[in-house]
């Protein structure tokens, strides 16, 4: 079983810290920044072992190489990114399983956002970490992949199972309702999703 924390980051970025608690094995998921990340990992672990990469975004690497520097992790990321993102030892492939301690995720291969953009999916923990494909109530832009690409890689997050819990790259939800309302203003659930929003 796994510990997240989520470690809010730059503007509006999320990294996330997971701790397979059976092997203290920690792993961080798309480290925007380097201090933000150093912080909380000093004062709960002060150890890190892998750094995953949805995708090489600047916003996403951008505490790889210090944070190697300093822990000795191994950087891992999709084999089309391996000139893209820095720092980068191990390339994973679509439907690739690796092992973190005891817990092991599967590489969702979602191009669209990026060319090489890759989800990570932990099956037995029912949790899957979407960097800048899927967010809460909207899609990422597509800046490298086309509109088919992007379709697909929906779809393969779509089809998982409807219990599963989804981490995102991004806070967008206030954004993406108020798009949404703007075309679909009788939609029930976003109307209260929206006072929601506003009352936290
Ligand atoms: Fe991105």
């Amino acid at each position: 079983m796994q510990d997240i924390d989520i470690i809010p980051c730059l503007n509006d970025n999320y990294s996330y810290l997971i701790c397979d608690k059976d092997t203290n094995t920690i792993t961080i998921i798309d480290p925007s920044d380097f201090n933000p990340c150093d912080e909380i990992i000093k004062k709960k672990y002060n150890k890190l072992d892998y750094i995953l990469n949805t995708h090489h975004h600047f916003d996403h690497v951008g505490g790889n190489q210090k944070l190697k520097e300093k822990y000795k992790a191994k950087v891992l990321g999709c084999e089309i990114d391996k000139d893209r993102i820095p720092e980068i030892d191990i390339t994973l492939k679509e439907k690739q399983n690796f092992k973190l301690g005891k817990t092991s995720f599967e590489v969702i291969f979602v191009p669209g956002h990026t060319t090489g953009h890759i989800a990570f999916y932990f099956k037995d923990e029912k949790i899957v970490f979407t960097g800048d494909t899927l967010f809460s109530l909207g899609c990422g832009k597509i800046f490298e992949g086309t509109c088919e690409q992007m379709f697909n890689s929906l779809n393969k997050l779509k089809n998982l199972p409807i219990d599963t819990k989804i981490y995102c790259g991004h806070e967008y939800t206030k954004k993406n309702l108020e798009f949404c309302l703007e075309y679909d203003s009788n939609n029930e659930f976003l109307k209260k999703k929206i006072i929601g929003l506003t009352q936290s």
